[in-house]
């Protein structure tokens, strides 16, 4: 197990199926010495509960710009932070990220976010092998986000190929190799 003694981490989850997988990484990551708050968009609610990831982290998730106890929740996440990871990161995310664009907490955050970035893609492969998503996936490297995966193999779709989220171990292991 990786040692991440110290580390704050915000833990972006969007919504998509592999959002079941980032309880698991926040309960490695929690494991692993971590302080761990989780960011959902409002999808990834529709997936997975809030409450798993309140209790897995012992803290209180942020959804919301809006409902917030914080009147810039997206400074306030962003600047206790040490490292801001997104698992799964849809293709949204990863376009609206690689345009700037911030019109939710999560992607305000991440506009917000001044330290190192990672990104886990999880999608359909037709959705990873679009030539938008391969751009903004170009951009986003190009601005120093560093993207772990995806790994090839079976989707929740049906198909196979490329666009499963990489396991919770590579994401840790990643993210220590950063610190
Ligand atoms: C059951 C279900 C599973 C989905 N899985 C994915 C996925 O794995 N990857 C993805 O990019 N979008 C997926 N989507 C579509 C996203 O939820 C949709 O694009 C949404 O707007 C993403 O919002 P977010 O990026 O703010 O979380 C899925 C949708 C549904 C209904």
């Amino acid at each position: 197990m990786q040692d991440l003694t110290g580390v704050e981490i915000l833990l972006g989850v969007c919504g998509g199926i592999a959002a079941y997988k980032a309880a698991a990484l926040t309960s490695l990551l929690i494991k692993s010495g971590a302080g761990v708050t989780v960011l959902m968009t409002e999808a990834a609610t529709e997936l997975v509960a809030p409450k798993t990831f309140e209790a897995l982290s012992g803290r209180p998730v942020a959804t919301s710009l809006w409902k917030s106890n914080s009147a810039h929740p997206h400074i306030d996440l962003a600047r206790k932070a040490d490292l801001f990871c997104i698992a799964p990161a849809t293709a949204n995310i990863i376009a609206k990220a690689a345009c700037g664009i911030a019109d939710d907490l999560m992607s305000s955050t991440v506009l917000a976010f001044d330290k190192q970035i990672f990104m886990a893609p999880a999608m359909n492969t037709v959705m990873w092998e679009k030539p938008a998503t391969q751009r903004n996936i170009q951009r986003l490297v190009e601005d120093g986000v560093v993207i772990i995966g995806p790994d090839d193999g079976r989707l929740s779709c049906g198909e196979s190929g490329p666009g499963r989220m990489v396991s919770p171990e590579t994401i840790a292991e990643t993210i220590a190799k950063f610190r």
